[in-house]
């Protein structure tokens, strides 16, 4: 061998060398890293990215923004998701730059979806990770990552990402802004829970009740009260506002058990069309806060605190370590006087209230007291519950022996009689069903008692 073909011989060796470099250049910049750094110009270390985490109940919202956003400035391009293994644990930010370091196998994959609800029987697909190539509102290149929320992680999140911070600020800002827009809970009737499974706070949709004045037997005037403080002043809020006046208000509804307050309750949700209703039972009361934020942000709102004596006597704490019934009173001042929110608290118990009312005045400014039926109200009840039937029947005695008993009691009462009528309800159908009822009411006083007597008193 001459010493050209050494030379030779050490230049192809270079060449295949400086060859092998570049294909492995090419190689270690993954296609999920390429196509990001691609399509925002710049390297991945100067990418910067601003994420928003919101609870997992608003990632319908952040759908919603993000598709309006995409909508308006004409961007119709495709998501893509991420394949690879530990995808849910990581986020966005961190899969790219696992993926390229070499460290993480991570490669554009199928889009993840999930539904999500937007009204009582209404669902939508939602992403719940996937990436868009897109434009910031000046047309800078930014790429938007959506994500839902998964295990160990009760969060969503929206993550724009632009080589220069203002381009991913205002693409966000914009997104958010339009998330309010198209906020999916809007004008609805929602509930907080807390769902075991999800170890997570749900807002779920309810229907919206359709009750008419008169299926709602109260004494004169009760309704009317109540309509008058809650519905007028929110039918007023313009000229209200206008002049100062606060709009926020309190209402408390309280009664023994079974005398039509979370009727009323259900009678004014259907008399408020429009206004958002936010219905909360038992310790779901613990959601009070976000609520709260909720109603404000989306009023006309009316907060429903459902049974609140059972949080009052209740030891649980928030997360901040208040007894549940503070939270509920800092929950009603956070929302300012000139808020159009109603709080409406149902009690069978107004006296566990009241010292905690009454050391906080100004939270509750109409209390109404549900009383059980008087005689007028009890034939009443009567008449509407045996509206789809023929009745024909004398009330006075049924209402005579039926002192003291709550407007539920008349429910199951013409229900028990119309189960042993036929086309017609006459008073002795009327009579048996009470007689049946009276005897099953004193052998349960009997049991719970334990004593021996033969007549207690029917109604208490
Ligand atoms: N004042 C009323 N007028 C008509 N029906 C009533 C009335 N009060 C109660 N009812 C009937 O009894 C049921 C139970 O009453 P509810 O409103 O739940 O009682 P409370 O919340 O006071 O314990 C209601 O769903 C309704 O059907
Ligand atoms: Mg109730």
């Amino acid at each position: 061998m001459d010493l050209s073909d050494a030379t030779q011989l050490a230049r192809a060796l270079g060449d295949l060398i400086r060859d092998a470099h570049q294909t492995i250049d090419q190689e270690q910049t993954p296609e999920l890293v390429a196509r990001v750094v691609g399509h925002l110009g710049c390297e991945l270390r100067h990418i910067v990215n601003v994420v928003e985490r919101l609870p997992g109940w608003e990632h319908v919202n952040l759908q919603r923004g993000i598709d309006s956003y995409l909508t308006a400035h004409g961007q119709q391009g495709d998501w893509f998701g991420i394949a690879g293994h530990g995808r849910d644990h990581e986020d966005i930010v961190n899969m790219l730059a696992g993926a390229a370091r070499g460290w993480e196998r991570y490669e554009p994959g199928a889009v993840d979806y999930a539904t999500a609800a937007i009204g009582p029987d209404e669902t939508t697909e939602v992403i719940s990770l996937g990436l868009i190539l897109a434009w910031s509102p000046d047309g800078a290149p930014v790429v938007i990552g959506l994500r839902g929320a998964r295990e160990h992680t009760p969060q969503c999140e929206v993550v724009v990402l632009a080589k220069e911070r203002p381009d991913a600020t205002r693409t966000r800002d914009e997104i958010s802004r339009r998330m309010r827009e198209h906020d999916v809970y809007q004008g609805q009737v929602l509930s907080f829970e807390w769902s075991e499974h999800r170890g997570n706070d749900l807002v779920t949709f309810l229907p919206r009740p359709e009750l008419d004045a008169a299926q709602v037997i109260l004494p004169e005037d009760v309704l009317g009260t109540i309509e008058r403080h809650i519905v007028e002043i929110g039918e007023h809020a313009v000229r209200l506002r206008r002049h100062g006046q606060h709009l926020k208000r309190g209402l408390l509804l309280h009664g023994p058990p079974g005398t039509g307050k979370t009727h009323t309750v259900r009678y004014l949700m259907g008399r408020m069309r429009g206004c958002t209703v936010i219905v909360m039972t038992g310790t779901a009361i613990r959601y009070v806060t976000q609520a709260a934020g909720l109603a404000r942000r989306l009023q006309p709102a009316i907060v429903i605190l459902e049974d609140v004596d059972l949080v009052a006597r209740d030891r649980s704490y928030d997360e901040e370590g208040n007894p549940l019934l503070f939270s509920l009173l800092d929950a009603m001042d956070g929302v300012g006087a000139d808020a159009d929110v109603t709080f409406v608290l149902t009690t069978n118990r107004a006296d566990v209230l009241e010292r905690a009312l009454a050391d906080r005045p100004g939270r509750v400014d109409l209390a109404v007291e549900i009383p059980k039926p008087d005689a007028d109200g009890r034939a009443a009840l009567l008449r509407l519950y045996a509206r789809d039937i023929r009745l024909e029947a004398d009330l006075e005695p049924i209402v005579a022996r039926t002192e003291g008993a709550t407007a539920s009691f008349f429910k199951e009462l013409v229900r028990r009689a119309v189960l042993s009528a036929g086309p017609v309800l006459t008073g002795e159908h009327l009579e048996r069903a009470l007689d049946e009822m009276l005897d099953e009411r004193a052998a349960l006083t009997r049991a719970l008692l334990g004593s021996g007597e033969r007549e207690p008193v029917p109604f208490m």
